[in-house]
């Protein structure tokens, strides 16, 4: 279908089912075991109900968003994911550049199909970019990756905390395909005996000895703010704000790790409940299941400074570069609407949302 045709994640969804190979599809939309979590993620959204205020001149609206002090044109960012070439020969290119025309931040995956120079050559001179790392058994390597990223002028590190192990997703495992080699981390995905999970055999170079105390070295190497990707109870957001961590993301990494845990979004009201007042301390992020311009106001409202958003990326890769810029920007999807939600709901600043515009079946935030 015309690109222009497409109006909403879903569309781009269905394309993408089309046009990729079947191993493609696989490994994009695949979560761990049951996929439990992964749906649960789309769920959680749709237990929220929006309270919206009536007869407040909603004419003009501004969606911007500062993450980490660096400008963004929407409260929304693009969340780190790997292999983008299985999708479309520039992969992470067709981002960066998308990224450079809407401006918006990409989280550059540690297991990206390109070299990170090149990801970053591809867009504008002064673009934000964060990385995403994942920690190498052999440490010198990602003492490498930190010295390259601080060079090349990454903003921040957003470490993975919540894949110490690759999760186990089935429709990965069950369809074998050729060799993918990730440019930038260097690993390598081949069949084996079980089968071709391009996840689990991507990830075994992963040093699964990490632990709180290997945030000082990330620092001290990269020099850089450091953030944790996959944080998922109150207590380790309130450990995370103990070691002086500039943000969290709110992640169960799409539903790909440990299955039947709880949804982002439940994790940031746990917060809220538990300890307010990191809130005030470091900027908290969500990621998983955001789909629709009213998935990201409900996260704004609890006190997100922005959401992340995965596959519908990968999917809008299958239009190349205009792929990913109709998805962010054009007439029907994420920025409009979230414009429109935000009009629809009587608020005209992103900075407007607050608690008591959801309501949550069982509890009541406002
Ligand atoms: C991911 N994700 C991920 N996360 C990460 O920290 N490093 C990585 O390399 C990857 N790779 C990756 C590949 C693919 C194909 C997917 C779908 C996801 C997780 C990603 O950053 C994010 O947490 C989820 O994708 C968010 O959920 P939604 O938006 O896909 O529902």
């Amino acid at each position: 279908p015309h690109l222009h045709t497409l109006l909403s994640v879903a569309d781009f969804e269905a394309v993408a089912q089309k046009k990729f190979t079947g191993k493609t599809f696989a490994f994009y939309s695949s979560a761990a075991t049951d996929l439990i979590s992964h749906r649960d993620n789309l769920e959680s959204f749709r237990n929220l109900l929006l309270r919206p205020r009536v007869l407040r001149n909603v004419k003009d609206v501004s969606i911007s968003r500062r993450i980490l002090g660096y400008e963004s044109s929407a409260p929304f960012f693009v969340s780190p994911a790997a292999m983008a070439k299985l999708a479309h020969p520039d992969g992470e290119l067709a981002i960066a550049r998308a990224c450079a025309e809407d401006n918006v931040i990409q989280i550059i995956s540690t297991n990206a199909s390109y070299p990170l120079q090149d990801i970053v050559a591809a867009g504008r001179p002064g673009q934000t970019f964060f990385l995403q790392l994942y920690v190498n058994s052999e440490r010198r390597k990602t003492e490498q990756l930190l010295i390259k990223a601080r060079k090349l002028g990454i903003r921040a590190i957003f470490v993975t905390v919540d894949a110490p192990i690759p999760g186990k997703r089935e429709a990965d495992e069950r369809i074998s395909a050729e060799k993918f080699v990730s440019a930038m981390s260097g690993a390598i995905a081949i069949n084996d005996k079980k089968g071709g999970g391009l996840g689990r055999v991507m990830a075994q170079y992963i040093d699964s000895s990490l632990n709180w105390e290997d945030l000082t070295w990330i620092r001290r190497v990269s020099g850089l703010p450091i953030v944790l990707k996959g944080v998922q109870t109150a207590a380790d957001a309130k450990l995370a704000a103990q070691h002086g961590c500039e943000g969290i993301l709110l992640s169960n990494h799409g539903g790909r790790s440990l299955d039947t845990v709880q949804p982002a979004i439940l994790t940031l009201m746990e917060i809220h409940k538990e300890c307010p007042e990191i809130l005030n301390k470091l900027e908290i992020y969500v990621d998983g299941g955001i789909r629709r311009g009213t998935d990201i106001l409900k996260a704004l409202a609890l006190g997100a400074t922005a959401v992340g958003v995965g596959r519908p990326y990968l999917y809008s890769l299958a239009y190349g570069q205009e792929g990913v810029q109709h998805l962010t920007e054009s007439s029907e999807v994420l920025k409009d609407e979230l414009v429109s939600t935000l009009k629809l709901s009587g608020i005209t600043d992103a900075n407007q949302a607050h608690p008591g515009m959801n309501t949550i079946t069982e509890n009541d935030y406002s």
